[in-house]
């Protein structure tokens, strides 16, 4: 694919993304030569410094950079930093922007960036219409020359009204084929294969449905707590903040029908099918029989006191909030029907680890009588992050007398594979967005079709504070009661098992 020539212009740019992130993977992009021959950054927001200091604070004195920075590169590193520009948008709007499109129209034409523009939206959400509406004002959005893309963080919406209220809010300014919704989840590698061992695979499809799929299990767990973002996460918690987005995403890839072809439209229209396939669960008691919640509590860990989430800077001494969601839900379609999906996520776990865990049927007529049969069902386990890969595990006979069965690994690394470099997810997204291939963003109506299945639970839990909210201490996998969400004797697996 190619890239043509372009400016990115992010707003936010004195924010954290832009340095922990953005930067970083337009560097490597830089480094792995897949940026076009001309191209500029231009970092806008209100804070008072000029282009040398944004330089200095993103790229030659950037923690997140030097880490990554060998000495000997530091001519290459200037070189990178050149391509930096920063504005200051003051606080007087009108004006701001008028001065903004000068700047941006001056740069084009020194640099013959060919008028292609793409803004990335780094800032507060609540910012993005005006920010939208600003740069139509200002004839930004207009493709007289080239063409205009706009990138916008999560998270999108607050639950499916606001969601959609920011979708009719941008579209008035951009028409979808123009918005990429990020959402990181999709820019990790083994994200993308979930898409790839299911449809390059002839051994796996066959068996992807109700017929042999007993349960699909995900778990995603941080170490961390809310560390310095108490304010947002208080107003968010784990079902809009992880699970509304990159779990729900995940779930799309393992539930969707085979795309007609790799084409972005394709794999989206198949993603939202999917997505709208989620039995909503509408009354109550459905809600507080199959969902659970938690938040950490101050405990020790490694003899070292670890706070709770209620003591943490910016978060609501009282807060009910949870940091810790289970949720058990069906699939309403032929492939799935009666397949429970497990799903849990939460903050300040034992160890940092996403996986996805298909779990087979056990043979309908066992020759070999084993003791514990859920032990000996046949899973697929995808390792999302850390050690990133696939993990196959089958029957084997225990050498000796009889027939005793055993499980055995067939365990596939990317790190055991020669061109192991794994891209940032962000690096990988940007790039696709440099090039116009939306594949890997979420589109409008999926982004709403994931608020209709989150809504109602959002509601039920505001509605019932105390209800199914447990305290779990910190360091732990989470309320004790989740163990009793999944009915069945196997019960979640240890994530990171061999
Ligand atoms: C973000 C959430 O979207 O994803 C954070 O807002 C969370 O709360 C992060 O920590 C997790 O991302 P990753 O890539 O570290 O799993």
């Amino acid at each position: 694919k190619k890239t043509l020539n372009q400016m990115l212009i992010i707003f936010g740019a004195s924010g954290d993304l832009t340095a922990r992130k953005l930067i970083p993977a337009i560097y490597n992009l830089y480094k792995g030569q897949h940026l076009p021959e001309n191209f500029v950054v231009l970092g806008v927001s209100r804070s008072n410094m000029g282009s040398e200091e944004f330089r200095s604070k993103v790229v030659l004195e950037s923690e997140f950079l030097q880490k990554k920075i060998a000495k000997e590169e530091k001519d290459f590193v200037q070189k990178f930093a050149d391509k930096l520009y920063y504005e200051d948008l003051g606080t007087d709007y009108d004006a701001s922007y008028e001065k903004l499109a000068k700047r941006i129209n001056q740069l084009d034409e020194e640099h013959g960036t060919d008028g292609n523009l793409i803004f990335y939206l780094s800032t507060p959400p609540s910012l993005y219409e005006t920010i939208a509406k600003n740069l139509h004002d200002a004839g930004l959005t207009k493709e007289e020359k080239g063409w205009r893309r706009l990138i916008v963080e999560k998270p999108f919406g607050y639950n499916l009204k606001s969601a959609k209220a920011l979708n009719d809010g941008l579209h008035y300014y951009f028409n979808e084929g123009q918005v990429y919704r990020i959402d990181h989840y999709l820019g990790k590698e083994t994200v993308q294969n979930l898409l790839v061992t299911r449809f390059s695979n002839s051994i796996f499809e066959p068996l992807w449905n109700r017929r042999y799929i007993h349960h699909v299990e995900i778990t995603n767990a941080e170490t961390v707590g809310v560390e310095k973002r108490g304010g947002y996460y208080d107003k968010s918690g784990a079902l809009r903040d992880m699970f509304q987005s990159h779990l729900l995403q995940i779930v799309s890839l393992i539930v969707m029908e085979p795309p007609i072809s790799s084409d972005a439209e394709e794999i989206r229209d198949e993603k939202v099918k999917a997505l709208k396939s989620l039995r909503i669960m509408k009354d109550e008691e459905t809600i507080i029989k199959n969902t659970l919640r938690g938040q950490y509590v101050g405990s020790t860990i490694g003899g070292k006191k670890v706070k709770g989430y209620r003591e943490e800077e910016g978060v609501n001494p009282e807060s009910t909030t949870e940091t810790f969601a289970a949720l058990k839900f069906y699939v309403d379609n032929w492939r799935w029907k009666d397949v429970p999906f497990y799903v849990r996520t939460g903050k300040a776990m034992p160890t940092k680890v996403t996986e996805v865990v298909i779990h087979f049927k056990t043979p309908h007529h066992e020759v070999f009588k084993s003791q514990d049969v859920y032990k000996k069902d046949n899973k697929l386990i995808i390792r999302i992050q850390p050690d990133e890969g696939v993990l196959l595990k089958f029957g084997v006979k225990v050498p000796g007398l009889g027939f005793h069965v055993e499980q055995a690994n067939m365990d596939f690394y990317y790190s055991d594979l020669d061109s192991a470099q794994v891209m940032d997810a962000y690096e990988r997204l940007l790039l696709d967005a440099m090039q116009g291939d939306t594949t890997l963003y979420a589109r409008a109506d999926e982004v709403e079709a994931a608020w209709r299945f989150v809504d109602p639970i959002l509601e039920c839990w505001e509605n019932n504070p105390s209800v199914n909210t447990y305290g779990y201490a910190a360091g732990t996998w989470g309320p004790k009661n989740s163990d009793e969400l999944i009915e069945d004797s196997f019960g979640w697996r240890n994530p990171g098992d061999l």
